[in-house]
């Protein structure tokens, strides 16, 4: 826990207040440096994160209760919007591909870029869609079926916005994120920017991962002891978990009139582990409950309808 190990914490704050100043100042270097990808640290095949994004987009519309028979006709025409793809819009080419109009992508940070694996990905996604599908996924791009020619802004729009937000407005049919709300510098403004850009009919479907992201020690909910400050020096602008708890989520939902119409969590924590952080958890998190605590990620789907129109 923060304050036990004092000569440990003292390297690591060195050490994350030094990088966390060079992806302030230098934040493509930091990038590049680091190898980031928005899918963790370890090497893997084209093939696997083909198989990686398939698995994401299969999951949205479980999520969303759209049999797979069905996706097309849900799709069909929809303007997509995606926070955070990480490096590569692979989603982004699925929904096109099975009948979505456009999709726009946008992020904090400049991580997309068509490198040869990142092509190759694209391809492997396109070799695993009938005929139909891939003439349309072949459409995404500026050269037709050449994924190394670049992205057709027309399909496929990628927007590097200061704080990830992409200023639409009435514009988006779908919203999706995987893996991105845990990491925004400012909840509120991204939910608000959400609702702008959701259509009057639109819905909005995020996966957050509320675990560490390997920043604890020996409990897995020890990060939330780190004090606001020292956390956010260490790690405020390199887009690591802001921290915020799953009630965060709900008063942000509802301080921007969204319509909750699933909240579930996908992991929870051990009580006992709850129970040791918590005479040392940060002052944020001081007032959440157990129950709270314990949720380790979650499925959120909302829309704009209001309580009056949803019943
Ligand atoms: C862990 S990665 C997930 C990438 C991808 N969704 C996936 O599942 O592989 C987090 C992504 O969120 C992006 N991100 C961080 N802060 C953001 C913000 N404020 N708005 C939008 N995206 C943000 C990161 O740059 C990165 O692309």
């Amino acid at each position: 826990m923060y304050g036990r190990h004092p000569l440990a914490d003292a390297g690591r704050i060195i050490h994350a207040m030094l990088t966390d100043q060079l992806a302030h100042f230098a934040p493509r270097l930091y990038i590049e440096l680091t190898g980031q990808t928005g899918r963790g640290a370890s090497r893997e095949s084209a093939q696997q994160i083909a198989d990686y994004f398939k698995k994401c987009f299969d999951e949205y519309f479980q999520t969303l209760e759209v049999e797979p028979g069905q996706i097309r006709h849900y799709l069909a025409g929809k303007r997509i919007l995606e926070y955070g793809p990480g490096d590569v819009p692979g989603v982004a080419l699925l929904m096109i591909a099975h009948g979505a109009d456009s999709a726009v992508c946008v992020d904090r940070f400049p991580m997309v870029s068509i490198s040869a694996t990142n092509a190759e990905v694209l391809a492997r996604l396109m070799d695993g869609l009938d005929e139909e599908a891939k003439a349309r996924a072949a459409s995404c791009f500026q050269r037709p079926g050449a994924p190394a020619s670049g992205l057709c802004e027309q399909r496929i729009r990628y927007l590097v916005k200061p704080g990830g937000l992409s200023g639409l407005s009435n514009a988006a049919d779908l919203i999706i994120s995987r893996a991105v709300l845990e990491h925004v510098n400012d909840l509120h403004a991204t939910f608000a920017d959400m609702r702008n850009a959701l259509s009057g009919t639109g819905v909005a479907v995020h996966q957050v991962d509320l675990k560490s992201h390997g920043l604890h020690r020996d409990n897995p909910l020890d990060f939330l002891t780190w004090p606001v400050l020292w956390w956010s020096w260490m790690y405020a602008h390199k887009g690591m978990p802001n921290r915020w708890r799953v009630n965060r989520y709900r008063e942000t939902l509802s301080a921007n009139s969204l319509r909750t119409t699933l909240l579930k969590p996908t992991v929870l924590a051990d009580q006992r582990d709850i129970e040791e952080v918590r005479p040392y958890l940060a002052a944020p998190f001081r007032a959440v409950s157990d129950e709270d605590l314990s949720w380790l990620g979650f499925w959120l789907v909302c829309d704009k309808t209001t309580q009056a129109q949803g019943e």
